[in-house]
């Protein structure tokens, strides 16, 4: 629920789903959001009626746990391989770069306002996130220009081509240290106490990003590399 007594920082805090309606009017939700929203609505001759029903409306959208990961895996499994693959492309790998370009504005946002106090950890992670971008960069357009197009031809798979598929499972895996160091490095996502909402964001995108890596990495190398393994 958000009432106007809340400032933006508290809402965009409960609710980052709110986050591009604010960025819409220019409202400052991160180091300034410390206004009430009945107060910064007059200053901006926001009409707040209509304003708190949209707030509303946005913080009651499904957050991205409610996702129904089961039914999602049953409607990728009943496609045929070529399809599973054209999804992938579609979903998750547009997904993925947005996250990504995301999560690398924030970063470099973050660096440099609080490098006086997390300066050390927070070079860390912009370090290893950025080898984590350059790679999944580099993965997809190989998907995408090289080895799925070879999967997507009909008949069984020679033994270069299993080969070709089988040196995506390993970049598969370095993605997966490099994300492992930077859950580590950023505690699973959890931003410091004294941090503003970009840095809480940033975590929160990264954290996403994360998930949906996850997923995506699960559904090529559990179900859509070993249905073309056993194709005839
Ligand atoms: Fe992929
Ligand atoms: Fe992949």
């Amino acid at each position: 629920m958000i009432t106007k007594e809340m400032t933006l920082a508290d809402v965009v805090k409960e609710y980052p789903s709110t986050i591009p309606y604010l960025n819409e009017y220019r409202l400052d939700y991160c180091c300034g959001g410390h206004d009430p929203i009945a107060q910064i609505a007059k200053e901006k001759n926001i009409d707040l009626e209509p304003f708190m029903q949209e707030l509303e409306r946005l913080a009651a959208l499904p957050k991205k746990n409610d996702l129904d990961y089961e039914g999602e895996l049953q409607r990728f499994r009943s496609l045929s391989v070529p399809e599973m693959l054209a999804d992938l492309e579609r979903s998750h790998h547009v997904r993925e770069r947005e996250l990504m370009a995301d999560v690398e504005a924030l970063l470099n946002k973050i660096l440099v306002v609080h490098y006086e106090h997390h300066g050390e950890e927070l070079s860390s992670i912009h370090h290893h996130f950025a080898l984590l971008k350059a790679d999944l960069e580099e993965h997809f357009a190989k998907e995408e220009k090289l080895v799925f197009p070879i999967m997507k031809k009909s008949g069984k798979p020679s033994s270069e081509d299993i080969a070709y598929v089988k040196g995506l499972e390993e970049e598969h895996s370095a993605a997966g240290d490099l994300i492992k160091l930077l859950q580590k490095e950023t505690k699973f996502f959890t931003a410091p106490e004294d941090v503003c909402p970009t840095y809480r964001r940033c975590f929160s995108q990264m954290e996403a990003l994360v998930e949906d890596i996850f997923m995506h990495i699960f559904k090529e190398n559990s179900i859509a590399f070993p249905e073309y393994y056993e194709q005839e």
